[in-house]
């Protein structure tokens, strides 16, 4: 304790020093206080990848097809430069190549998905693909057997085209569908992986494949079906959980923890209205949060309000967001032993009297308007700006919301061309791991860092004209290989020193 002190005026009067040099900038004096600031010796740094993003080998070994399958060849005018992810990093023939740069940088966990048409190539259990799941016995065999502890994300994206032909998440058979999956994942991987996150941020699948129709199963159908989806998607969490606590965290020695990842921006009131701040997260974070986090469980009020009064506005005879029972309420509630989040950006935002988007919409039910502030730093991505202490309020918000629940940051990152001086990308990661290291300071419970992504790989609609990766891969070189940017040294010093002191 007496070190720690001694340390504190220490660095107070670091600051002084540096705030009385006339030369000096606010800039100066936040790098130099920086350069002392350690994390908790727990906690963890990884990295990130999806299965459809990095694996190709699209239709190999008896794998089924999975909606961004169908989607990027039906529909190559979607994406930017009309690519697909057949082949893409090729890490279902590459993955020692993966495993040996997760090596190089150090890292203590690596977080993937598992590519659900592989293993179940129609989506149920009677299409059983042995191979697919050699596969994955292979990752995380190989990952422990290097101290590198796996993190398994069931659902990121890729549906098997199979359940979606018979409705996809609308289906509310899709809640059996997916805890049979669970189970398999549990069954088979349970006695190595320790953390398990179900969903990957459902506003993203959900709002562009079931609302705005931009990505598969392209359904137009805002504020109705991207609303099921999400219940849906809640729902099965739900069940997953369950029942991993009733069957599976016992017999594989109380340890392994299973969570969802949510993606959330934090929002700041562009006037003086703060009101209008729990309102914008309560419409994004909290629809997913507050369900499973929040003490009271079910919907954020002002969603039940809002969509329940426009709903019989429009002549309706029942809401557009469905109700929750209190008998799920119970189930649902609590069934996360910590929060994935993936933060990336953040906004301002007003309130709008009259929203202008179609009815029935999201955009008319939130109403809320929201801009960005020309200051900040935009990455290759055109929704993507640097907005650090947007993960500082993020995380505070979480924390008085949420019973302070334990936060495992599993991606964040930024976009650029792909360069190997990629010295924007270090930029970010730096700002971010200072704005966690506040919120540390002000007792958020965060335990690990997550960057997106290892490698350059398929960026959805954008296919590979955005890149996120600490490695290039050069998509059209036969051997694929993983060159180092100057942001995995950097990266590497991170974590070797769990510090941000770099000065890369
Ligand atoms: C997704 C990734 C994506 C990244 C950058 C996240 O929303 O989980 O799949 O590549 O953002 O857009």
């Amino acid at each position: 304790m007496e070190g720690i002190k001694i340390e504190k005026i220490f660095l107070l009067f670091q600051i002084f020093c540096i705030i009385s040099n006339r030369g000096g900038n606010s800039y100066a004096v936040i790098e130099s206080v920086n350069e002392s600031r350690k994390f908790p010796d727990k906690f963890l740094f990884g990295t990130s990848t999806s299965a459809y993003q990095i694996e190709g080998g699209w239709n190999e070994d008896g794998k089924g097809l999975s909606i961004w399958d169908t989607f990027t060849h039906e529909h190559p005018e979607k994406i930017a430069d009309r690519s697909n992810a057949d082949v893409g990093p090729d890490s279902y023939h590459r993955f020692d190549d993966d495993l040996k740069i997760i090596k190089e940088l150090g890292s203590d966990f690596y977080r993937f998905s598992i590519s659900w048409p592989r293993v179940m190539p129609t989506g149920d259990i009677s299409s059983l693909n042995k191979a697919g799941l050699k596969y994955y016995d292979d990752v995380i065999n190989k990952l422990l057997e290097n101290n590198i502890e796996p993190m398994v994300t069931m659902f990121h994206y890729d549906l098997p085209q199979k359940l979606t032909d018979i409705g996809g998440f609308t289906n509310p058979l899709f809640l059996k569908y997916f805890e049979n999956y669970a189970e398999l994942l549990y069954i088979h991987f349970g006695d190595r992986v320790k953390y398990w996150i179900t969903f990957n941020e459902p506003f993203d699948y959900c709002h562009p494949g079931y609302g705005e129709a931009t990505y598969p199963p392209l359904i137009e159908s805002d504020g109705i079906a991207n609303y099921l989806c999400l219940d849906h998607t809640i729902k099965a969490h739900a069940m997953a959980y369950r029942l991993y606590r009733m069957k599976y965290y016992e017999k594989y020695g109380k340890i392994g923890k299973v969570g969802i990842t949510i993606s959330s921006r934090f929002y700041f009131s562009k006037s003086n209205d703060e009101s209008i701040v729990d309102r914008g997260m309560q419409f994004m974070l909290g629809w997913l949060a507050h369900p499973i986090y929040s003490k009271a469980g079910g919907y954020p009020e002002v969603l039940i309000e809002e969509i329940g009064r426009n709903s019989l506005g429009e002549g309706r005879a029942w809401s557009r967001l469905p109700t929750m029972s209190e008998d799920w309420k119970n189930l649902i509630r609590g069934s996360a032993d910590f929060l994935g989040l993936n933060y990336y950006t953040s906004r301002y935002i007003e309130y709008v009297e009259s929203p202008k988007g179609k009815s029935p919409s999201l955009e008319r039910d939130a109403r809320i308007n929201a801009t960005v502030d020309p200051q900040w730093k935009r990455a290759k991505s055109t929704w993507l700006y640097s907005v650090p202490r947007g993960l500082t309020g993020l995380l505070g918000f979480i924390k008085d919301q949420y019973s302070n629940v334990e936060v495992m940051i599993t991606e964040n990152g930024f976009s650029d061309d792909g360069q190997l001086n990629d010295d924007d990308r270090i930029q970010y990661i730096k700002d971010h791991l200072n704005a966690i290291l506040d919120a540390i300071d002000q007792g958020c419970n965060v335990t690990a860092y997550t960057v997106w992504s290892l490698i350059d790989n398929f960026e959805w609609v954008y296919g590979y004209t955005e890149r996120f990766g600490l490695y290039y891969v050069n998509m059209s070189s036969p051997n694929k290989e993983r060159i180092a940017k100057k942001s995995a040294k950097f990266y590497t010093d991170v974590i070797k020193s769990h510090s941000v002191s770099s000065n890369l």
